[in-house]
């Protein structure tokens, strides 16, 4: 299936859903604090997304094939969590490192980006982890234009993972986004520059790299969602949801706590 290029009307709402998605990390950030518990962060955003912002959460009920339907609004992931973390009694302590990542729908369409966040002070490695991975984001940012290919995107991140020590996870990838949560194209976070798909201005998807410590092996919980490493290296990750312009890209998951650009040569 080819990808969805979007009008400029629909380009519009997928800017304003994005804007929301990031002004929901914003929101949570102060309350990501030892103490608190993954479920407590859940009904915070569940309420802000459902009454202050008049949005919905994407992934409450959602059942892609194979999945039984997520039962939060939020993914919150601890340390070795890779992704889809469900949130619940669990209570965050000093030095733990979690991803919080957050899909609103409004009018229709989806924004979709995650952030990590330290509790309290963070080790050495868990710092370095999670700037690596930042890093890495931008890094296949950075490669999408008109006639980029999708592998250049993938070739980016995963050589700069791997420069740092680091594995890159093969079984979740990015994704376009608009009417659907997930559709075309897969965006790999790992490949060959000059190979997959062509981009062209319109597109709409999100870059969306975990990276592991340790090695990239993964297994899923008893709970059917939740995402781990294997060796229990601790993991992170970073979402934005991105436009192909005319000439670049458009992050369209900013808002004002949005983390700046990692440097170009980082
Ligand atoms: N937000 C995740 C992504 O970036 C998907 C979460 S699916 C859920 O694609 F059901 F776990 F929420
Ligand atoms: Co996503
Ligand atoms: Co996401």
């Amino acid at each position: 299936m080819p990808a969805v290029i979007k009008n400029a009307e629909e380009v519009e709402k997928m800017r304003v859903a994005g804007r929301l998605a990031s002004a929901v990390l914003d929101y949570i950030t102060p309350h990501v604090r030892p103490g608190a518990s993954t479920g407590q962060l859940n009904d915070l955003c569940h309420a802000y997304m459902v009454r202050v912002q008049g949005t919905i959460p994407a992934p409450l009920n959602y059942a892609p094939p194979g999945y039984k339907p997520y039962p939060k609004s939020i993914c919150t992931s601890v340390n070795h969590q890779v992704c889809h973390g469900v949130p619940g009694e669990r209570v965050l302590k000093s030095g733990d490192v979690l991803n919080i990542d957050v899909t609103v729908i409004k009018d229709g369409f989806h924004g979709d980006s995650s952030r990590m966040f330290y509790v309290g002070e963070p080790g050495i490695q868990a710092r370095r982890l999670v700037e690596v991975t930042y890093a890495c984001m931008w890094r296949g940012i950075r490669k999408v234009r008109p006639g980029a290919q999708l592998g250049d995107i993938g070739e980016a991140i995963q050589s700069s993972a791997e420069a740092a020590g680091f594995s890159v996870v093969r079984e979740f990838c990015g994704h376009g986004i608009g009417r659907r949560f997930h559709e075309e194209p897969q965006v790999l976070h790992y490949g060959r520059a000059g190979t997959g798909m062509r981009l062209e201005p319109g597109m709409t998807f999100t870059i969306e790299p975990m990276i592991n410590a340790g090695k990239a092996a993964i297994r899923e919980l008893a709970d059917g969602w939740t995402i781990v490493t294997k060796d229990h290296s601790l993991s992170a990750q970073w979402e934005h949801t991105v436009l192909v312009t005319e000439t670049g890209f458009e992050v369209l998951t900013v808002s004002a706590g949005t983390p700046p650009p990692a440097p170009a040569d980082a």
